[in-house]
């Protein structure tokens, strides 16, 4: 059977200290079932470079990774992918920073990530390359004669066509994509950002069949929405009654109802925005008052990169604020948590809550929107308030979606989701848990693989 070779940044590599996420689980099974590499970044930072990857053989899964450079990974982590990619594919031009130190360092871990997998190619391996992180990988792996297939699938938006522009060497960018056999994207959205990119800038085409040509080669762009392992979190719902923190969550709460949001530390996440909502709320609907608490958890995430740590900030101040003027004696408004809890943990939480709050400024998918559908008692759901710019809206139309920029809209939304009549809430739910079993984590990498499986070998052209 062909191998699969599976290049991310991160490396679920099963020696205890990384924690397997559905994701990681997803990929972890297409290895086992087909032989394989995972290769990518150990997560940890060396005083030089290794000249050669570290490898532990599981089965018939090889993890290979590599440390980084102090220097590379300031340049190429924290530098081009976090403070200039990151912002620009969420549509933060204003928080981009572009230096040319860390772009060439971005260059030159993709380039050396490639000479250190090369030699570990099989003829017949089936390539498949992760997130932003790691776009001109495919590229210069071509260069080194690699003619396998080749996919990539980008975890985060794609920007729109005049956003992409305002990055220098973004036509670097678009022609790395264009080296791989198929592209995926979360959206239809993503995709028709770079359909315009293919064929108003880079004076290519988009073919009927939906084939792209430039930059001299043909590939295939699709959209794959990534999804959840449904069964999984819904057993873990189910099962959550014993967990100890669950049980002190329903304790505290008694009469007091629950909304929850969890979300990585990142400015993309519009948690202030959110905060902001949640005060509104308490000043315009005081009906609530003493009767509804907000949990955000929020682990903190890229604390070198100097706008995580002003967000951090920011959020202190403002959950401090809004405690401030609301708390009674036995009640607080907001309880924010910098911490992480385990995915059944989580499950829990999202079943005990009313509501759940996803409201990023723009995120490429947002798994927790489809986590917490799973979680629900199907008699009696919560209610999901939903940012139109989660990828995830596109497939849970039955989710109350806001517009994360317009506080008071959404403090009414989060009124609504606390006012909503049961039958409401059970067919709202119904819809969405549909949606949520029609794009699962299976599907997604089947089809992904699937389509990168047909694709033809690639031929340079002209
Ligand atoms: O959303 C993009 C992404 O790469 C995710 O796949 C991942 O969960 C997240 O960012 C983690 O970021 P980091 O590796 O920087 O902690």
């Amino acid at each position: 059977m062909k191998r699969l070779v599976v290049v991310s940044n991160r490396v679920a590599v099963p020696d205890g200290t990384t924690r397997a996420g559905g994701l990681a689980v997803a990929l972890q099974e297409a290895l086992q079932q087909n032989g394989g590499i995972w290769f990518g970044w150990s997560g940890k930072i060396s005083a030089q470079t290794p000249s050669a990857p570290q490898i532990l053989e599981e089965g018939p899964v090889t993890f290979a990774t590599l440390d980084l450079s102090r220097r590379d990974h300031a340049e190429y982590y924290n530098g081009y992918a976090n403070r200039t990619l990151w912002p620009i594919f969420h549509y933060r031009l204003g928080l981009a920073d572009f230096n040319r130190e860390n772009y060439t360092g971005y260059l030159r871990v993709n380039t050396l990530f490639a000479h250190q997998l090369f030699p570990l190619l099989r003829e017949d391996d089936d390539i498949w390359v992760h997130d932003y992180h790691l776009i001109p990988m495919g590229e210069e792996l071509r260069r080194l004669g690699v003619r396998q297939r080749m996919g990539f699938f980008l975890h985060t938006p794609f920007p729109a066509m005049e956003i992409l522009l305002a990055l220098p060497g973004h036509d670097r960018i678009a022609r790395s994509l264009c080296a791989y056999d198929v592209v995926g994207f979360q959206t239809e959205n993503d995709l028709r950002a770079f359909h315009d990119y293919i064929t108003l800038e880079a004076r290519g085409e988009v073919l009927s069949n939906g084939m792209v040509q430039a930059f001299g080669r043909t590939l295939k762009a699709e959209v794959f929405p990534i999804g959840i392992d449904v069964d999984i979190i819904v057993d873990a719902a189910e099962n959550s009654d014993e967990i100890e923190d669950v049980q002190a969550l329903k304790r505290r709460l008694r009469d007091c109802r629950l909304i929850i949001g969890v979300d990585r530390l990142d400015y993309s996440k519009g948690l202030a925005e959110r905060f902001k909502a949640f005060g509104n709320l308490l000043e315009h609907y005081p009906q609530w008052r003493g009767k509804v608490s907000l949990m955000q958890i929020a682990p903190p995430s890229r604390s070198d990169v100097p706008e995580y740590l002003r967000i951090r900030r920011n959020l202190e101040a403002l959950a401090g604020h809004i405690n401030g003027r609301f708390a009674q004696v036995g009640w607080t408004p907001l309880h924010y948590l910098n911490s992480s809890f385990e995915r059944n943990v989580l499950a829990g939480f999202y079943r005990n809550s009313q509501a759940c709050l996803i409201t990023p400024l723009r995120d490429g998918m947002n798994l927790v929107a489809k986590e917490y559908v799973a979680s629900q008692n199907p008699d009696d759901p919560g209610v999901l308030v939903l940012s139109r710019f989660a990828g995830a809206a596109r497939e849970l139309h039955a989710a109350l979606l806001v517009n994360p920029y317009d506080e008071a809209g959404v403090a009414e939304a989060i009124n609504a989701a606390l006012s909503m009549h049961h039958d409401e809430r059970r067919e709202r739910w119904s819809d969405m848990m549909r949606a949520v079993r029609n794009s699962s984590l299976d599907r997604w990498r089947e089809s992904f693989l699937s389509a990168l499986r047909q694709a033809p070998y690639s031929v340079e052209e002209g």
